[in-house]
């Protein structure tokens, strides 16, 4: 059985973590590049400075994507390559580059997915206040009119905003990632408020001046809940678990998903947040309530969940000796059949999962490749999982792998690669790993391969 004629088969990237050319051809400061500066905070004092130099070697990356013979390409674009200080003047040479990246991929039949924002935000606007400002939704609304401006003419896929969870929460409560602040809760929500406020925004701006018909989404950080058994009871849990706010942060599926999909926020959420929830305007439902195409999500891993004695969501523990990527991560493939089922039987939209995959200890061996089995044994474990949902009727339209190439993780520099593509940085070699050659069969098969061990 394989999947649908029209299934997606992509990789993934993101504009910082990729492209260099940090402070070429006009392009302003992020609130990455900044934060970067600042010692001991990420891996090694390194940054996206240069990272995979894909600015410009773009056209080899989008050769080797069409040897891996990807149908789509999920890429975003950099703010401030393309609105130096956020709002007001363009810089040219920076729209130009993602008006040639474009143009690259369609000739050769790859589609561009794009997402608007992966969180390298302006700092001149961060110095604004950032989220914080009440102009911020409409700072970002002017940035995505301009891109959908340009690239609208052949792009027909966007992606508002990646994982609102991991750069509200992570960038602006626990300050672990740029641009680093530790915000009290209030202002967090706040800041949250108004990244929703632009999502919904930035939806009107694509449904208004789309050239062609356009799809659009916004990608969560999907946070999976997986039963510990099949019964109905830890089934259900599961699903509680993963529909709900249990915790004072930003770092849950329903405080996103719910005013998105439904219009308002969740009750719980409400009642553990209390004072802290800030005031919402008479329209601001009505504005981040926006009909979308899809939904997507990024899912890696998930929790273990069972009902507990008075039948409410008990989390369980990973057994001992559970496999972990290099990061750390547990590998939990049934995460890509519950998360898809449990989101498509709640909020009822197509899925297309945006980003899935595993950092490893890749290098290269003595016969000049990279063998990377564990990473093929994970996408087979996990593709199979989605295969299974997309048996059980979850509709899925689409799969990106994380991601096309090795690059800069964030806190962790180059220390971890998620690449189907290794890169020596110091030389910007590049090799195509043994998971590329998989993934290959996999998308010429449809998912057919998947079967085969
Ligand atoms: C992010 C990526 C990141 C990946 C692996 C996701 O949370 O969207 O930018 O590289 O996870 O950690």
């Amino acid at each position: 059985m394989t999947f649908s004629e029209t299934f997606v088969w992509g990789a993934a990237t993101a504009s910082y973590q990729i492209e260099g050319a940090a402070r070429e051809d006009g392009k302003g400061l992020s609130v990455w590049d900044m934060f970067c500066q600042k010692a001991l905070t990420i891996w090694n004092n390194q940054s996206g400075d240069i990272a995979c130099d894909h600015y410009h070697r773009y056209k080899e990356d989008v050769s080797l994507m069409k040897q891996i013979g990807l149908n789509a390409y999920r890429l975003s674009v950099s703010w401030p390559r393309v609105i130096p200080e956020g709002t007001g003047a363009l810089n040219p040479k920076g729209v130009e580059f993602y008006d040639k990246l474009i143009d690259e991929l369609l000739a050769v039949g790859i589609s561009p997915y794009i997402t608007l924002f992966h969180w390298d935000y302006p700092y001149e606007l961060y110095g604004r206040g950032g989220w914080l400002n009440k102009d911020s939704p409409d700072w970002f609304a002017e940035y995505a009119t301009v891109v959908v401006d340009k690239l609208s003419d052949r792009v027909k896929h966007w992606i508002t905003f990646n994982e609102p969870q991991v750069f509200i929460d992570v960038g602006h409560r626990s300050g672990y990632h740029a641009p680093g602040d530790k915000l009290e809760f209030a202002q967090v929500l706040t800041a949250a408020h108004n990244v929703l406020l632009a999502h919904g925004k930035a939806v009107q701006v694509i449904r208004a001046h789309s050239r062609v018909e356009s799809q659009a989404g916004l990608a969560l950080a999907g946070i999976v809940r997986i039963p510990a058994t099949e019964s109905p009871e830890d089934v259900e849990a599961a699903r509680q678990s993963m529909f709900s706010v249990r915790a004072r942060n930003c770092w849950s599926n329903t405080w996103w998903a719910e005013p998105v999909f439904f219009g308002r926020y969740p009750e719980d959420g409400l009642a553990l947040f209390g004072d802290d929830v800030p005031a919402i305007g008479d329209r601001d439902m009505k504005t981040i309530c926006q009909p979308l195409d899809f939904f997507a999500v990024n899912i890696y891993s998930g929790s273990m969940t069972r009902a507990g004695k008075d039948g409410q969501p008990e989390r369980v523990s990973f057994p001992v000796g559970q496999a972990m990527t290099t990061f750390q991560t547990p590998v939990r493939p049934e995460a890509l059949y519950w998360g898809p089922r449990f989101f498509w039987e709640r909020y009822n939209l197509p899925i297309i999962i945006t980003e899935n995959g595993m950092s490893n200890v890749d290098w290269v061996s003595l016969d000049g490749k990279v063998h990377d089995p564990q990473r093929i044994d994970y996408l087979n474990r996990y593709l199979l999982e989605l295969k299974k949902a997309y048996k059980d009727d979850v509709q899925v339209l689409g799969y990106f792998q994380w991601s096309i190439m090795d690059n800069f993780e964030w806190r962790e520099g180059y220390k971890e690669r998620f690449g189907l593509i290794y890169v020596d940085f110091p030389t910007q070699k590049r090799i195509l790993k043994d998971s590329a050659y998989w993934y290959k069969e996999v998308i010429a098969s449809n998912g057919a391969n998947l079967d085969k061990l």
